[in-house]
């Protein structure tokens, strides 16, 4: 049985990632969190192995409070799989969006307002995530901004499309 009551998880510069969360699963059961991307499915699932503490409200695992549990031992009980995309995680989302058109010579404030302009079409406010390092996203973010990198060396449009001689 996993049980939340009331979990809220808040992050230092105000970000309220999960919100009065309250559920309980019986044993046996399977469930599903659906949701859109940053509305806090992965920052729920960290908190019941406790790879994420919460600001407040008790998680109880069959009955027993884990913030009382030693987290290695909890989490020799519970499997977990990550989810990963492989942007550079000692760079910034802006710096990481402008890698290629960094190493293809641009200047700075061009590959930056490159960045800025694909980080905006991915759904990222490039003022609120542009100054983010990629652990402080949440999965689906980062895979946007793994789009967004791949994006931003202006690629030659695809053949045939606004090709006069085509078709
Ligand atoms: N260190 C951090 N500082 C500030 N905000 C953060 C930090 N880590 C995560 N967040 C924010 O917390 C929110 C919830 O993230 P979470 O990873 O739980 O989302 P998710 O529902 O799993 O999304 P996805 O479907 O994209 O994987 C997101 O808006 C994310 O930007
Ligand atoms: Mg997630």
């Amino acid at each position: 049985m996993i049980r939340f009551e009331q979990v809220t998880k808040r992050y230092p510069d105000g970000t309220t990632a999960v919100d009065g969360l309250s559920f309980e699963v019986s044993e046996g059961e399977l469930v599903t969190l659906v949701g859109p991307s940053g509305c806090g499915k992965t920052t729920t699932m960290m908190m019941v192995n406790r790879l994420i503490e919460p600001t407040s409200g008790p998680i109880l695992v069959d009955g027993e409070d884990i913030a009382a549990v030693d987290p290695v031992k909890l989490r020799h009980r519970i499997g977990y799989v990550i989810q990963q995309v492989g942007l550079f995680p000692h760079r910034t989302v802006l710096d990481n969006t402008a890698t290629v058109p960094t190493l293809v010579g641009w200047k700075k404030a061009k590959a930056g307002a490159r960045a800025a302009e694909l980080l905006d079409l991915v759904g990222l406010d490039p003022k609120t995530f542009g100054s983010r390092y990629p652990d402080q996203l949440s999965g689906g973010q980062r895979q946007r901004v793994g789009v967004a990198r791949a994006l931003a060396a202006d690629p030659p449009p695809a053949f045939g499309r606004g090709d006069p001689q085509c078709c």
